[in-house]
């Protein structure tokens, strides 16, 4: 037996594992982009898959079989154990080194602009850091909308300038106040939404900085692709794709505070007896619920946070 029949019949079997690793990559980094479910099937998959890989490497394969021995030419030099170690070992170590160096260089070439395309999805939207002191809740006559223009962040300036539109609903059935808070941005692309409706600029009152105007809102409409949304920021026509954005509320010393905002699928009911579906903020241009949610998970290209 020639030294390259000894180290042919030495390297590893031709095995699926490296194929299932792959897969379990490719399904975590589709699921980096559409859901933490897919992330986590692919973490399992690459794990289990790359374990079984690294096994097959470190699994001693017999030099020959014995059918192989036995049709081997009485001549050839015989093998000895310490041939087979160094053989195994070297047929290993360049396994793992051709690995760890392709491992290396696929980060070196993935890692950065995955972590570009990615972490601003982890690392919320600018939309809200902290809460936001309306004023007492005198302010908000029940059952009329009031566009309150605050600054998220005034050491920004401006480029911080945010809308939402109150109403107070008064109390629901158990006597807890409600409020319907909606954020302005468009869930489209992103545009400001406007109040469909006369402003009543007499009545604009200015609380700790925040602006507040009554407006008599019959529906919003956004100027941008004429989308068109209700009176409960339902959408009902043009190209948004779910209902508009809210503000989780809470109340403090009578004063209404604004909290995050939050996405809704869909708002059943009006005012107080509105039922909301909640999910986490999502990007203009997503859908939240529904089949179109696993059909269109990636945002829509040109929308904002
Ligand atoms: S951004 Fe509002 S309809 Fe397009």
């Amino acid at each position: 037996m020639t030294d390259d029949e000894r180290e042919t019949q030495h390297l590893p079997a031709p095995s699926l594992w490296p194929i299932g690793f792959a897969l379990g990559v490719a399904c975590i980094l589709v699921g980096l982009v559409i859901s933490v479910p897919a992330l986590i099937v692919g973490a399992i998959i690459a794990l289990v898959f790359g374990f079984l890989w690294v096994r097959d490497l470190f699994v001693q394969h017999p030099v020959t079989s014995a059918t192989d021995m036995a049709a081997a030419p009485a001549t050839a030099p015989a093998v000895t154990e310490a041939d087979l170690g160094s053989n195994v070992d070297r047929a290993t170590f360049l396994s793992l080194a051709t690995i760890g160096v392709g491992g290396l260089i696929g980060a070196a070439a993935t890692l950065p602009p995955l972590g570009f395309a990615v972490l601003p999805s982890f690392m919320g939207e600018g939309v809200k850091t902290h809460d936001v002191d309306l004023g007492p809740i005198s302010n908000f006559p029940e059952n009329e909308y009031v566009i309150a223009t605050y600054l998220e962040n005034p050491d920004a300036g401006e480029v911080s300038r945010r809308t939402a539109f109150i109403r107070n609903n008064g109390r629901t059935e158990d006597g807890i106040p409600s409020f319907t808070a909606i954020y302005s941005r468009c869930v489209h692309l992103g545009c400001p939404v406007q109040p469909n409706g006369p402003i009543d600029e007499q009545a604009k009152k200015e609380v700790n900085g925040i602006e507040l105007r009554p407006v008599l809102a019959a529906s919003f409409g956004c100027p941008c692709h004429g989308g068109l949304y209700d009176s409960e920021g339902n959408r009902s026509a043009g190209p948004p794709v779910r209902s508009l954005d809210r503000f989780e509320f809470s109340i403090k010393d009578g004063n209404l505070i604004l909290g995050r905002v939050f996405s809704v699928g869909n708002v059943d009911g009006t005012g107080a007896k509105a039922r909301i579906t909640k999910y986490y903020k999502a990007y203009p241009g997503v859908h939240v619920d529904g089949v179109e949610k696993w059909l269109y998970p990636i945002p829509t290209p040109g929308s904002t946070g």
